[in-house]
């Protein structure tokens, strides 16, 4: 631990639980590689506490905070400001501290954009494949059509669900980009070689032997393939689509480049490629064994 003096910056993580949490470990791990004199704690809120923890957190002049499940969108009401892309997706979770109050930003979505730039993998331009219509792949979803994907396949076992994100999608950026579909409707899609992004919790740690979509056929539209889950570190989902000829990515450069941002957020810095790969792999091994 950094020695703490009576300048030492605060930031912390809200959320309920946050026990698991690898955020302590990404954000002292940059104040340690960059000799900045910050110190990152875990806090743990109640739902109906979020109000006084927001107020509370700026009264005792934190830096900033990260947010973390349930608050994502709950602490919204108490932002003195809120960056576009948050205030589309509807959801925080980063907290930067202004003269007014907090500005909430969402860096998750913009550090899966820097995850996929960092393995080469491109949207703009491109039709991309998204499984799922949850919370996340509806951020995905609002993610690819700002960064101009040119179409945008949303496969979801309730079709309801992909059909009311296209729509809102679709308004929201005045072009039809997002097409809802079925999990069994992948025979819609037109032959070719397609980033997909898995967005659903099948095969999420215990639950390793199953991906959504079961068929190989599948598989062969993946160029590459981005599980949003990274426990395990090699999902069901990302083996089939490796034995399909595609590149395979887990979610964990997401989770380390929406703290990097934040990070970069707090300090007003942009942090090298270089500095965030040491961070990534004390990741791996705070997670223990951890191929891919
Ligand atoms: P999150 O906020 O993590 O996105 P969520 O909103 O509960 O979580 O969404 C979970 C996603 O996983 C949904 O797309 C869900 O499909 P449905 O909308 O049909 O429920 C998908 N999902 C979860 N379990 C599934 C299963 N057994 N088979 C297919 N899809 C599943």
């Amino acid at each position: 631990m950094k020695d703490i003096t009576g300048t030492t910056a605060v930031c912390g993580l809200m959320g309920c639980p946050v026990g698991h949490t690898l955020s302590p470990l990404i954000h002292n791990t940059l104040s340690e590689l960059l000799n900045i004199e910050l110190v990152y704690v875990p806090f743990e809120v109640e739902k109906n506490r979020v109000e006084a923890a927001v107020r509370g957190a700026y009264a005792l002049n934190l830096k900033g905070l990260n947010v973390t499940v349930p608050h994502k969108s709950a602490v919204i009401p108490y932002l003195s400001d809120i960056d576009p892309l948050a205030k589309t997706i509807g959801a925080v979770n980063t907290l930067v501290r202004t003269p007014d109050g907090y500005k909430g930003y969402n860096t998750d979505m913009p550090g899966l954009y820097r995850e996929l730039q960092s393995e080469g993998v491109e949207i703009a331009g491109r039709k991309v494949i998204l499984l799922g219509a949850g919370g996340v792949s509806r951020a995905v979803a609002i993610l690819c059509a700002q960064y101009g994907a040119k179409q945008v396949y949303i496969l979801n076992r309730t079709i309801e669900k992909a059909k009311e994100i296209a729509g809102e999608v679709n308004e929201h950026y005045g072009r039809e980009c997002m097409v809802p579909l079925m999990l069994s409707e992948y025979g819609k899609i037109p032959k070719g070689k397609y980033p997909v992004i898995q967005g659903t919790s099948v095969g999420l740690a215990p639950d390793v032997d199953r991906a959504v979509i079961e068929d190989r056929d599948f598989y062969e539209l993946a160029e590459t393939a981005v599980d949003l889950i990274y426990r395990p570190a090699k999902t069901r989902f990302m083996r089939l689509a490796e034995e399909a000829g595609a590149k395979t990515y887990n979610g964990l450069k997401m989770l380390l480049y929406q703290g990097i941002i934040a990070y970069e957020l707090w300090n007003d810095i942009r942090i090298s490629e270089e500095t965030a790969q040491i961070v990534y792999q004390k990741m791996k091994e705070a997670l223990g064994i951890y191929e891919e």
